[in-house]
């Protein structure tokens, strides 16, 4: 697959208008940014524009708001992305200000306030696309996490401008792809609670690989289904049947032990035991892999060439769920296969232990990443392949 880069826009930039969208959607508590990841791996893109003389403009989206919501505004970011390129934003709340701040727009970048506060966004209307694109030359797109969604900014927008790939987009895309065309022994780690968000990833690699991991809470979906004893687990009734589907293919390989805990909110060690996962008491809630899995998963990764993972293995919201996902983690950072961590929560367990760069490639796509990775076409490659 051959996609429109930023660098064929080299030398051709100078006082062009250009519209980026990035993808801003990043977790925020209280009013303030608490990962700013996204922010940063869109910094080479802009830095190429304004160095290239690129009038720059960009558009994100933030959360899921219903109409206006000041609590989902860009204000933290406009103003941490200030602090990152060293340039004034300027953020503008109504479409209609655009052209009055692009006539005076020197080296600030200008910022659109959050495009889902207008319902032509997720509408994917073409009218509020023109009424952006109306103003520019170009379009960039760097915003991989969101891409498979066909909404007016990774879509309409790109039917009406010239599009190219930014270069976080371009790097996800080769790095995702490598791991679909390979031929080498892949093990893929899946975690999460429903099977059906995950089913296409599953299924293709099913195809492709050697093993399938199961850990989370989905790992109890597929216990149930053998009939074990789980306790107070929790699974998805209604996904028994997909769980027996899958477990015919023989690939699928899940855990032997759990760390188990009377309630999730558990605050000590000593409130935690180890049971085998066929047999957990009944007022036992089974919240992460145990000893004996993690040790069974470590060979078997072992024996890989190309590891790919999305989810936590365990309910790591309570640092004492953590260890399972942790110790997989740990041990991944020091192997020398090819591995690709994705998904939102596996990659903030991952900023959270602080070993981001010690992986071949961390993925910010949550939803995009695995429907990358079930084989599907994003709709936004429409408007960049060559
Ligand atoms: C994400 O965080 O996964 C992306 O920004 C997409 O957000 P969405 O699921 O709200 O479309």
């Amino acid at each position: 697959m051959k996609l429109r880069s930023l660098t064929e826009l080299r030398g051709k930039l100078k006082g062009k208008r250009v519209l980026l969208r990035t993808d801003y959607n990043v977790p925020l508590k209280k009013g303030r940014i608490v990962d700013d990841f996204r922010i940063k791996i869109s910094l080479r893109t802009i830095n190429f524009l304004a160095k290239e003389g690129a009038k720059i403009t960009i558009i994100t989206h933030l959360g899921r708001p219903k109409g206006f919501d000041e609590s989902l505004s860009l204000k933290p970011i406009a103003k941490r992305l200030s602090k990152l390129t060293g340039r004034d934003i300027i953020l503008i709340e109504d479409k209609k200000s655009i052209k009055q701040a692009l006539n005076n727009q020197g080296k600030e970048i200008i910022m659109l306030e959050n495009l889902r506060f207008n319902k032509g966004e997720e509408a994917n209307s073409m009218r509020f696309a023109e009424s952006i694109t109306k103003y520019y030359d170009f379009f960039v797109f760097d915003a991989f996490s969101v891409s498979h969604r066909k909404h007016a900014s990774t879509y309409a927008i790109a039917s009406q401008l010239k599009t190219y790939a930014g270069f976080r987009f371009l790097e996800e895309i080769k790095n995702l792809s490598k791991v679909l065309r390979s031929k080498k022994k892949i093990t893929l780690i899946i975690g999460g609670l429903k099977i059906k968000t995950k089913i296409g990833v599953i299924n293709n690699f099913l195809k492709r690989s050697r093993a399938v991991l199961i850990g989370g809470a989905m790992m109890f979906t597929f216990l149930k289904a053998q009939g074990k004893t789980i306790g107070k687990s929790i699974f998805v009734e209604e996904e028994i049947p997909t769980a027996r589907t899958l477990l015919k293919s023989g690939k699928i390989i899940l855990p032997k032990d759990s760390v188990c805990a009377k309630s999730i909110r558990v605050n000590s060690k000593e409130k935690t035991r180890v049971f085998s996962c066929d047999s957990i008491p009944k007022n036992y809630i089974g919240l992460d892999i145990g000893p004996k899995t993690v040790n069974e998963f470590k060979s078997i990764l072992k024996k890989s060439d190309i590891i790919v993972w999305n989810g936590p293995l365990g309910y790591y919201e309570n640092p004492i769920f953590m260890k399972g996902t942790e110790k997989i983690l740990k041990f991944l950072s020091k192997e020398k296969s090819y591995r690709l961590i994705c998904g939102g929560d596996t990659l903030t367990a991952v900023r959270k232990l602080g070993i981001t760069n010690k992986f071949d490639f961390v993925s910010s796509g949550g939803g995009a990443s695995l429907y990358f990775l079930s084989g599907e076409k994003l709709p936004i490659l429409n408007f960049m392949e060559k």
